[in-house]
């Protein structure tokens, strides 16, 4: 079997004010995966991605990127990694170009000029390549920081948010690159806001809360096993599910959602709850319903049910 491109193992970190970041997680990805690693705020998905980085030291726990030990091997693993970190800071002296050709040099490579001008020409900061970084927008930035974890063309990028604050056709032309070189081989974990596209994107999700592995799947047995149906009941703007209602119904995963409650069907793969049934439950607590639909699930609503979160924003396209 081929050597994954990164494997961690019973990954802890307690940081110095004694929270628990992670409590010991496993992820495993596929060398060429386009892997998504989802979670609500507070999950430990930056923490994971930081000491990967190094720039967060772990309490315990093992990763391997292509079967080395990344505490023990750093210097070869930083050459095979790319890792594009949620918070942005830069040397405000310097111009684009020449933090990639100085970026290039700590990864032990000499600039690969022509590449530096793809990159730049690719994540839209071309015309931007000789500014001060200072002059640069928080989107901006957020690309040079994308294009700094390119520049030694790594095997595996691990990207932490990359398109928070980009706006719709960068975040666009930012997932096709991202597509492109998966294609030619590159190796991506991704975290992001944007579930719409992790779901088109990505053919693996690990899905974190409170520092555990809640889901861990291909995408596709994620949309066929996981994912439901549910049904959704309106009634009207003004509806409310009083906490007895909620009870009562409360083996159907009752959620509220504008003027309405939606209720689980069951999986697809797994034990159908049987529409008539939910339907007469509901019917019998809330009364007849104006408006009643079947829908599928898609990753945001198995997200929500999985983590009892709602993202907090929601694709502005
Ligand atoms: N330097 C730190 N010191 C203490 N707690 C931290 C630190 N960084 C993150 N945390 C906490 O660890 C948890 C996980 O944070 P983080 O890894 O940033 O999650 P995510 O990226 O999924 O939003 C959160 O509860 C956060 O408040
Ligand atoms: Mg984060």
């Amino acid at each position: 079997m081929n050597e994954a491109a990164l494997q961690v193992l019973g990954l802890r970190k307690v940081y110095a004010n004694g929270k628990t970041a992670l409590a010991g997680v496993d992820l495993q990805v596929a060398q060429g995966a386009f892997h998504a690693l989802l979670g609500p705020n507070g999950a430990g998905k930056s923490t994971l991605i930081n000491i990967l980085a190094d720039t967060v030291r772990p309490t315990s726990g093992l990763a391997k990127m292509l079967g080395r030990d990344v505490f023990r091997e750093r210097s070869w693993c930083k050459r095979h990694l790319g890792v594009v970190p949620q918070e942005v800071a830069f040397d405000p002296f310097f111009s684009p170009v020449e933090i990639l050709r100085i970026t290039s040099g700590l990864f032990g490579c000499r600039p690969d000029e022509s590449w530096i001008r793809e990159l730049l020409e690719r994540l839209g900061l071309a015309e931007h390549a000789y500014k001060n970084t200072r002059q640069l927008s928080g989107g901006m930035r957020r690309r040079l920081l994308v294009a700094q974890a390119l520049v030694h063309r790594p095997a595996l990028v691990v990207l932490d948010e990359p398109t928070a604050g980009v706006d719709v056709e960068l975040r666009r032309s930012l997932w096709s690159f991202m597509r492109e070189l998966n294609r030619s081989g590159t190796t991506i974990l991704l975290t992001t806001h944007y579930l719409e596209e992790a779901e088109q994107l990505c053919d693996h999700v690990t899905i974190i809360d409170g520092g555990q592995v809640v889901a861990d799947r291909s995408m596709r047995e994620l949309m066929e096993v996981v994912a439901g149906r549910y049904l959704f009941l309106g009634y009207g703007d003004a509806f409310e599910l009083s906490e007895a209602d909620a009870r009562a119904l409360s083996a159907f995963r009752p959620r509220v959602m504008s003027g309405g409650v939606c209720l689980h069907l069951g999986g697809q793969g797994g034990e159908d709850l049987g529409f008539h049934r939910v339907y007469e439950a509901a019917v019998s607590r809330l009364g007849i319903p104006r408006k009643v639909e079947i829908r599928q699930e898609d990753l945001e609503d198995v997200f929500i049910r999985l983590t009892g979160h709602a993202r907090k924003e929601k694709s502005t396209s």
